[in-house]
């Protein structure tokens, strides 16, 4: 059990990845606080439970401080600790597609900020912790009309490294992960209008497949556990090779 004795706070925990990372957790001994904005967090919670671990569902909005307060207050009342925080939550798919720049501003950038702001004083009184900020391949890579979201996943970057850089001596470490293409409920509104999609994506991946929750369930799960002692202000990528290069390159021989 590598997080044996740990309590964990997943944002946006209802589904996807974040819901992955929440079992992946649980299965490692820590005992996880579920938040979603939906009352999809319940379930996710109640499965923790039915399996025999430990877990609490916060239902609350990252894009709102008095929220994020109380659910901090929270996880102090009942938990008495914090030492890992995950913020996964992202605003909707359309938000995305839409180029909407104040939620991806609101839920993705404020969100993450008041959520680590907030976390900070409990992870101290606990004895430290890790920070781990899901960003996207987008904050690295230029992507067709998606600006506001691109925008908002490479400030993170910013946040994850300035909180490393503040906090490490108080045993505190901050990591981005960057995922690639992941298959999530998040892509169900454009599976609709373009069913083939991820057989399309898969044509860029050079590891010749798309990802899973696992795959970066398993990333947080090193970066949560005392295995990532030495890794702060890192920006970790899970994108099957994709911003390594151009698959098209190699064919011009
Ligand atoms: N799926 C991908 O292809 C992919 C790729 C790169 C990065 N990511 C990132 O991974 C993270 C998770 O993505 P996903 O695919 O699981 O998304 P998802 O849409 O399936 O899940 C996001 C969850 O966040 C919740 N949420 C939305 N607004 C919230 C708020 N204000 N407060 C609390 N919860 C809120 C939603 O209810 C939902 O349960 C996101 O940060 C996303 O940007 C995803």
């Amino acid at each position: 059990m590598r997080l044996r004795d740990r309590v964990a706070l997943v944002t946006g925990a209802g589904r996807g990845i974040g819901k992955g990372i929440s079992l992946k957790f649980a299965a490692e001994g820590a005992t996880v606080v579920v938040n979603d904005i939906r009352e999809t967090g319940q379930a996710v919670a109640d499965d923790i439970r039915q399996a025999g671990g430990r877990a609490l569902f916060i239902q609350a909005d990252v894009g709102n401080r008095d929220d994020v307060k109380a659910m901090m207050e929270r996880v102090r009342a009942e938990l008495g600790a914090l030492h890992i925080l995950v913020c996964n939550a992202v605003c909707s798919t359309q938000d995305i597609l839409q180029d909407n720049l104040e939620p991806n501003l609101r839920v993705n950038v404020q969100g993450t900020y008041w959520c680590c702001l907030e976390a900070l004083p409990l992870m101290k009184e606990s004895g430290g912790g890790s920070i781990i900020v899901i960003s996207s391949v987008n904050a690295l890579l230029g992507m067709q009309g998606i600006h506001a979201y691109s925008a908002s996943k490479a400030a993170l970057i910013g946040l994850t490294r300035s909180l490393a850089v503040r906090h490490g001596r108080d045993g505190i470490r901050a990591n981005v992960v960057c995922p690639g293409t992941i298959q999530t409920e998040i892509w169900e509104p454009i599976l609709k209008e373009q069913p083939h999609i991820w057989d399309q994506m898969v044509r860029w991946y050079p590891i010749g497949r798309l990802g899973t929750v696992d795959d970066v369930a398993h990333m947080c799960l090193y970066l949560a556990s005392d295995e990532s002692s030495f890794v702060t202000g890192a920006v970790m990528v899970v994108d099957g090779g994709l911003t390594a290069g151009l698959l098209e390159f190699g064919q011009l021989r």
